[in-house]
């Protein structure tokens, strides 16, 4: 056919080709790291990116008919994947099949006709389904129910737990009900694509991904969402410069940091996501923290969001976890436990503090779990060296290389159970020597530290700096402290009680990880001193009658 076609057509022919590669030329990288079963977090990416941009978030109104809503919406082309859910108000997700389909929906949406306000015309894929007819709406079965995009309380939790036959199930069942829902995981990734929107009216090529506990596998419902502004994609710096002759280049703004960029374009972004982002409340401009962000509520979803920019090592690091979460299911398992336990003992806060958080605890996870014998999980040091030229990664002088190819690691056969394990771990801290040593996940290994610190946690690719720098020596002492009387309770409460009472008025007595997350005896413990681990039968049996309480709430959100 290259015969018959012009030389014009031709070029243009291969411009397409050209421009079809730049585009797909992820797509190539992600079909090699999904070998071997595995989907690297940059194919998960990729692939929750391209959902995002073919979806539009639309309210409605929970007495809207189901099959009126969908025959309506199935007009402007065809639906891939829909699902409905309950913020302030009903929400419904709509992914086409085809990203044309919402630029018709788009063009098919009228501007609101009011009276009394003024609005901004900034058009977005958020938007509102009315119902002129209202005996449509009285008479016609509404919408069952949408989805909550919150965890299920703690009490509930700790019945739900209760019931189980052993600690693994238990822990097993913790995770299933923190963890994030594929729904919530589509709704983070949409938000992204929303914020994106407002970004590219100044910056077309930028994207804006999620990163932190929203996608490295340990996000519990409800959990913030950290986005990153990515304008890598704008540079220049892929521009073929000719050695000589005449070249052209763009003029730009210049400033004399780095960090000023990123402040001026969080600042400007973050105005624009004030005054013209639908459903974002509550913006702050926090520039000047070591990381600047732009903080706000997206209201239609619930979400806490923090954009920041120029974040790429935070984003190795999300890589870097959530590397870790897939190697083995135990990791997952037991960080959404720990995570769990800390927040029902108000370890961590979702109000920043002196607080440990989750970001520090999950490391502390990972850290026990090389230091097992056998190894659950390799060190960062021979991830590193395992890694391929094609990992190669500095970023401000930092090394954060790693391998990306999951069939290079080979993991040693360490068998231990998850209750084993979590018992360990309370074991393992509650002797730490917290004021002599420091945890370092690259090295697998304890290093000294300064005595000043009372918790040092090297950040696994700034090496330089402490994750957990904020924390004070009273948050350190009662994290012990709690370790100390959870180690204990766990060996006391090892194994399910024999169930009383007839079928369906069984009394449920809590045990295993339940008793873990009761409230707990030692939270005023200032002093380091170990607990004598005497027979409190009674404080023991306290804890366990609270439960019954109905009315009891623990420390938790
Ligand atoms: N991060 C980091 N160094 C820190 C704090 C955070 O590199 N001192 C990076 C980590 O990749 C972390 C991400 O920023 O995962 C987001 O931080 P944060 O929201 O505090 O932690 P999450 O892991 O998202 O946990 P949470 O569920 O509490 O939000
Ligand atoms: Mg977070």
């Amino acid at each position: 056919r290259l015969h018959t076609i012009g030389r014009g057509s031709l070029v243009k022919c291969l411009q397409k080709v050209d421009t079809f590669l730049h585009r797909n030329i992820g797509t190539n990288v992600v079909a090699v790291q999904e070998k071997n079963g595995f989907k690297s977090l940059y194919a998960v990416h990729a692939e929750r990116q391209e959902q995002a941009e073919r979806s539009v978030l639309i309210s409605c109104h929970s007495r809207t008919n189901e099959k009126n809503f969908l025959k309506y919406i199935a007009n402007y082309g065809d639906i891939q994947k829909y699902f409905f859910y309950e913020s302030f108000g009903m929400y419904a997700v709509v992914e086409f099949a085809n990203q044309e389909s919402v630029a018709s929906l788009l063009e098919g949406t009228a501007i609101p006709s009011i009276s009394h306000e003024s609005l901004v015309p900034f058009k977005s894929r958020l938007l509102s389904m009315r119902n002129l007819d209202s005996r449509d709406v009285l008479n016609q079965p509404s919408i069952k129910k949408g989805q909550a995009q919150t965890s299920i309380p703690i009490n509930e939790l700790i019945q739900r737990l209760s019931k189980e036959e052993s600690i693994d199930q238990q822990i097993t069942s913790l995770t299933e009900a923190y963890q994030l829902t594929e729904e919530n995981c589509r709704l983070r990734f949409l938000v992204c694509s929303l914020l994106k929107d407002i970004a590219a009216s100044f910056f077309p090529e930028c994207t804006i991904m999620p990163f932190g506990s929203s996608v490295n596998g340990f996000g519990k419902l409800g959990c913030d969402l950290d986005m990153f502004l990515d304008l890598d994609g704008i540079s220049g710096k892929n521009a073929t410069m000719p050695k000589s002759g005449l070249f052209l280049e763009y003029q730009m703004k210049r400033a004399n940091f780095e960090r000023i960029v990123t402040q001026n374009i969080l600042s400007v972004i973050g105005e624009c996501v004030d005054q013209f982002g639908p459903g974002c409340v509550g913006v702050q401009k926090i520039l000047n923290a070591r990381c600047p962000l732009v903080r706000f509520t997206h209201q239609p979803s619930g979400f806490q969001c923090d954009l920041t920019a120029n974040n790429r090592v935070a984003m190795k690091s999300t890589e870097l976890l959530y590397l870790y979460g897939e190697l083995d299911p135990r990791v997952r398992h037991l960080v959404f436990t720990v995570r769990c336990w800390a927040r029902a003992h108000g370890i961590t806060s979702s109000i920043p503090g002196a607080w440990i958080s989750n970001f520090s605890l999950t490391i502390m996870v990972l850290f026990f779990l090389q230091r097992r014998s056998p190894p659950i999980i390799p060190t960062l040091d021979h991830l590193r060296d395992l890694a391929g030229p094609e990992d190669k990664s500095v970023i401000e002088d930092n090394d954060c290389t790693f391998v990306s190819d999951f069939s290079k690691i080979q993991l040693e056969s360490n068998t231990e159970t998850l209750e084993q394990l979590l018992c360990e771990f309370f074991e393992f801290y509650a002797s730490f020597c917290f004021s002599k040593l420091s945890i370092n996940i690259r090295k697998g290994k304890e290093q000294n530290k300064l005595p000043a610190v009372p918790l040092h946690i090297q950040n696994p690719f700034e090496t330089t700096l402490n994750v957990s720098k904020n924390v004070n020596a009273s948050q350190v002492d009662r994290f012990v402290a709690l370790c100390q009387e959870s180690s204990w309770l766990i060996q006391q409460n090892i194994t399910a009680p024999s169930r009383g009472g007839t079928k369906g008025n069984a009394t449920i007595t809590p045990w295993g990880v339940s008793t873990l997350l009761l409230p707990s005896q030692v939270a005023g413990i200032k002093s380091r001193k170990r607990r004598k681990f005497e027979p409190t039968s009674e404080r023991i049996k306290s804890l366990l009658e609270s439960l019954k309480n109905t009315n009891n709430q623990p420390n938790q959100s």
